[in-house]
C-alpha cells in the first residue's frame, strides 16, 4: 500500500508529520526536492537503507546521499569539516549541492556504499527540509527512480517506478532544477568534482578555487572507485539515444539529414532539443539553459513511452548547467556521440 499526499499547492504539516513517522518507522518515502524526487529512509537505519537498495535495484556498491535540514547535522554524520565546506554550505546551501565528508562510526556502510565517507546535502525544497525536522532524523535519498531509468521530476514518475512497493509518496509538483545536485569532494585537495549538477562547477570555484574535474564526468574510463555512480549506465531509454553535438545551425542541419537516413530505414524517430523538427515524435526542452536541465528526463521518459526505435538529442554547450546536461545526455546515448 502506498500513501498518496498531494501537495502541489500547499504544505500541510500534520501530512508531513504522518510521513515523517513512517521515516522514524524505518519506512520509504519519496519527496520532492528542487532537483528532483528523492526515496527517502532513515540515514542511520540500516535496515530502512537497504530496502532503498532492493526497492531501487540499486548496486550496494554505490552510495547515497544523506539529506539535513540544518547545518549542525554535518558535524554529527562527518568526521573532519574543513572551512571549505562551510564557506560552501554558507553560500549554497539550501541548494543542488553534495559535499563528500569523512564519515563518522554513526553513519553505517550500508548507506555510504562500504566507503569512509558520506556524501551530505540540504535541499532548497520546503517539504523536504519539513520532512528532514520533523522526522528528526537525516534523511538517505537516492533518486526516485528505478536503477537505470531517468531521475523523476514529477510524482507521476515516482509512481511509475514504485507504487505499490514504498510506503509514501509525497506529491509537490514538478521540481525546479530537474537535474541532480553537484556533488564534490572535499577528502581531497584540490576537491573533485565527481559529478557536474545543479549548482555549475564555476559558482564552486569562485568560493573556493579550482576544483579538479574527474575524468569520468566526460566518460572517460578511468579508476572509479571515488566515483561509484559513474560505473553504471544510466538515465537510459530503452530507445537508442545519439547526442549531435557542435554549432547550432551545423547540429540542426545533421539532426534534419539524419531524421531522413532513419526514416527510410524505416525506423521510428524521436528528437529532444530547442530546434523545431519534424519526427515521429518532437520534445521541445526549451530556450534557455535553465529550462532544457528542468525538462531534460521528463523528455527522455516521454521518449521512452512514445515507443521510437531512435532518439536524436541536440548537443548543449558545455558550460554552466550544460555541464550536467551534457553529462546526462551521454550516458543516455551510451556515448554515442556525432560531433558536426
Ligand atoms: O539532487 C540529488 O542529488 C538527488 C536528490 C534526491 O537529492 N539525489 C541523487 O542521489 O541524485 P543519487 O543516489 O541518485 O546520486 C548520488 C550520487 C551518486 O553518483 C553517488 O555515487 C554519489 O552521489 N555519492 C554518494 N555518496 C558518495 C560518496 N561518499 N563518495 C562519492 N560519491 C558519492
Ligand atoms: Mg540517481
Amino acid at each position: 500500500m502506498t500513501i498518496i499526499i498531494n501537495m502541489r499547492d500547499k504544505i500541510d504539516i500534520r501530512k508531513l508529520r504522518v510521513a515523517a513517522s513512517l521515516i522514524r518507522e524505518g519506512k520509504l518515502v519519496a519527496f520532492p526536492t528542487e532537483t528532483v524526487y528523492g526515496l527517502g529512509a532513515d540515514a542511520l537505519n540500516e535496515r530502512a537503507v537497504r530496502r532503498i537498495f532492493e526497492a531501487k535495484g540499486r548496486p550496494p556498491d554505490n552510495p547515497l546521499i544523506v539529506h539535513i535540514a540544518d547545518f549542525s547535522q554535518v558535524y554529527e554524520l562527518a568526521k573532519e569539516v574543513p572551512e571549505e565546506a562551510e564557506m560552501l554550505a554558507k553560500k549554497f546551501w539550501p541548494g543542488p549541492l553534495t559535499i563528500v565528508l569523512p564519515r563518522k562510526e554513526l553513519v553505517p556502510k550500508v548507506t555510504t556504499g562500504g566507503l569512509e565517507t558520506v556524501a551530505i546535502r540540504m535541499p532548497a525544497h520546503e517539504i523536504a527540509l519539513h520532512l528532514i525536522k520533523l522526522s528528526g532524523r537525516p534523511i538517505a535519498a537516492p533518486s526516485a527512480n528505478i536503477s537505470g531509468k531517468p531521475s523523476p521530476t514529477t510524482a507521476e514518475h515516482v509512481i511509475d517506478d514504485f507504487y505499490g512497493r514504498i510506503e509514501c509518496i509525497i506529491d509537490g509538483g514538478e521540481t525546479r532544477v530537474g537535474v541532480e545536485s553537484t556533488v564534490i569532494d572535499l577528502t581531497e585537495w584540490p576537491p573533485v568534482l565527481l559529478r557536474p549538477g545543479g549548482l555549475p562547477v564555476e559558482e564552486i570555484e569562485k568560493v573556493i578555487g579550482e576544483v579538479r574535474i574527474h575524468p569520468a564526468v566526460y566518460g572517460k574510463k578511468v579508476d572509479l572507485a571515488k566515483a561509484p555512480g559513474m560505473k553504471y549506465r544510466h538515465y537510459a531509454p530503452e530507445a537508442e539515444v545519439i547526442v549531435v553535438e557542435g554549432p547550432r545551425e551545423k547540429v540542426k542541419e545533421r539532426i534534419r539529414e539524419l531524421i531522413a537516413e532513419l526514416k527510410k530505414k524505416g525506423k521510428r524517430v524521436g528528437v529532444i532539443g530547442s530546434e523545431k523538427y519534424e519526427a515521429d515524435e518532437f520534445f521541445y526542452l526549451g530556450n534557455s539553459i535553465e529550462e532544457v536541465a528542468r525538462n531534460l528526463f521528463k523528455a527522455l521518459r516521454y521518449m521512452d513511452r512514445a515507443n521510437v526505435d531512435v532518439v536524436l538529442a541536440e548537443g548543449v554547450e558545455e558550460k554552466g548547467l550544460g555541464l550536467a546536461v551534457m553529462n546526462r545526455l551521454r550516458k543516455a546515448a551510451g556515448y554515442r556521440i556525432i560531433k558536426v
